[in-house]
């Protein structure tokens, strides 16, 4: 059987235009949504130059030129302005995400230890209880009344990133962190039409104050959570004691308070909103395919019979895994990685001059009619890992690849697969008739509008 003969569902997608839009269309839907001026040729050639404001833009879809971007010349192809407007202006400029250099290469060193296979494997109990504790409040709502199954997944990726990061949650106002963070987010539209336009940055625009204001009382939770650590050292080392200790092996310094408050916050932003759509898209796909389902709990009984889900577990649910990974394939929470070029280079036969915008549109590589059979369909089985891999090198790409590849993949594969399996035993999730979500990209790939979703005990 090939895999096109076995597509589970195919969601609803996009209408992507034929053509690059016309320049206030273009402007107009990019404030509204950056995905849908993503003309179709994206997803049929293996490269394309869209111009923006008279300005060339390289798109690149083919594997290898993204292996070249992103991995085997990585110096040449460092992060993109965009990065620093849009996510710099949230967590600084010289945080791990945001820095380039050897002020990148000390803080990703002193952020590793938490991040090693066996510390994260200790994490587990903390994940399952996080899920569990979510499930017991999903099984419980009232019937026929929707529950947004993106804001509970956000809450508990939260709950797992502080409990384990952080050591535990304090006195953080989850609700009110959320909130904040989609504050600025809503408005990062405008910042790229800001930055497409070559604008500067001080302009006012719809949604700036409330932003503003939400990213001020983030990093002051952060300078708080500093603070209290440096008066009450945590008993049990955690990502912010392997900051605080870190010493750059150059110069031989620490971080200062407020480079700590800028990673934490990096951390804590990009370690859990990422995982949460992850799981929100797996868990509304699953409910739309009866037979992956069944499969599903039939692996998940199998494996962990009625007990929590442990540490053991993680390696042997294989299909909740493969599920993830054809979500993120279909839904990637990191839908383009922007790069630029730093000097006058070719890639393949397209001569690109320097200062040119390289970006990866990873969404569209994802859904690529080239490098994939069936490319919108849900088909988990594409990574089975005893099937012949039926995709490119570089054509998957959900955490990045190269030197700034994530340096969470590890830690949210485990937590994906620890908390759909946690749900799914407990929750009958059912989709809304008739509602299709959209992805909207805002930075991170969210379902326009949340995902509301029936869910009842099973
Ligand atoms: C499904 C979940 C996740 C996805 C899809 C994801 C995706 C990505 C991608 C694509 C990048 C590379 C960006 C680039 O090259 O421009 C990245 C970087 C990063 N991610 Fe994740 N991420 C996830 C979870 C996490 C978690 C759980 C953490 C931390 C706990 C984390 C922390 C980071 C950090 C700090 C970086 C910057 C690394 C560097 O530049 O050295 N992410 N992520």
């Amino acid at each position: 059987m090939t895999l096109v003969d076995s597509p589970r569902f195919t969601p609803h997608g996009l209408d992507h235009p034929v053509e690059q839009l016309k320049p206030l269309r273009f402007l107009r839907t990019l404030i509204r949504n950056p995905l849908e001026t993503w003309p179709q040729a994206l997803f049929e050639e293996r490269s394309l130059w869209l111009n923006f404001a008279s300005r060339p833009l390289l798109f690149v879809m083919d594997p290898a030129l993204v292996e070249e971007v992103l991995v085997s010349r990585a110096e040449i192809f460092p992060k993109a302005p965009i990065v620093q407007r849009a996510i710099g202006a949230a967590v600084g400029t010289k945080s791990i995400f945001t820095a380039e250099g050897a002020d990148w290469r000390w803080q990703r060193r002193a952020s590793s230890p938490p991040f090693r296979h066996s510390t994260i494997l200790g994490f587990v109990p903390a994940m399952e209880t996080a899920a569990a504790e979510m499930a017991g409040r999903l099984a419980a709502s009232r019937p026929g009344e929707p529950v947004d199954l993106a804001e509970a997944m956000m809450e508990t990726t939260f709950e797992v990133i502080v409990s384990t990061m952080l050591s535990g949650r304090g006195q953080f106002d989850v609700e009110r962190f959320g909130a904040e963070i989609s504050h600025y987010f809503e408005t990062v539209g405008w910042v790229a039409a800001l930055t497409v336009l070559r604008l500067p940055m001080w302009l006012p625009y719809p949604g700036k104050r409330r932003a503003r204001a939400g990213n001020r009382f983030l990093k002051a939770e952060m300078a708080r959570v500093v603070a209290e650590r440096r008066a009450h050292p945590s008993p049990t080392p955690d990502l912010l004691d392997a900051l605080i200790a870190a010493k750059d092996p150059e110069s031989g310094r620490a971080m200062t308070d407020m480079e700590l408050a800028d990673n934490l916050l990096t951390f804590v932003v990009a370690g859990h909103e990422t995982t949460a759509l992850a799981l929100t898209w797996a868990l509304w796909l699953t409910a739309n395919a009866p037979d992956v389902e069944e499969r599903l709990l039939a692996e998940i009984a199998e494996v962990a019979a009625t007990g929590p889900i442990t540490e053991a577990h993680v390696d042997r649910l294989v299909y909740v895994k493969q599920v993830i990974q054809e979500a993120m394939r279909l839904y990637p929470p990191a839908p383009l990685i922007p790069r630029i070029a730093a000097e006058d280079t070719r890639l393949g036969d397209v001569e690109v001059k320097a200062r040119t915008p390289v970006y990866v549109p990873v969404y569209a590589v994802h859904r690529h009619r080239l490098l994939w059979d069936a490319p919108d369909s849900f088909v988990p089985e594409r990574f089975a890992p005893d099937r012949a891999k039926t995709y490119a090198r570089g054509a998957y790409l959900p955490f990045g690849a190269g030197p700034r590849i994530c340096i969470g993949a590890a830690f949210a594969l485990i937590e994906a697969v620890v908390i759909f399996a946690t749900i799914l035993r407990v929750v009958k999730l059912s989709a809304i008739p008739g509602h299709r979500p959209k992805p909207n990209t805002r930075l991170t790939l969210r379902p326009d509008g949340g995902m509301p979703m029936l869910a009842a005990r099973r």
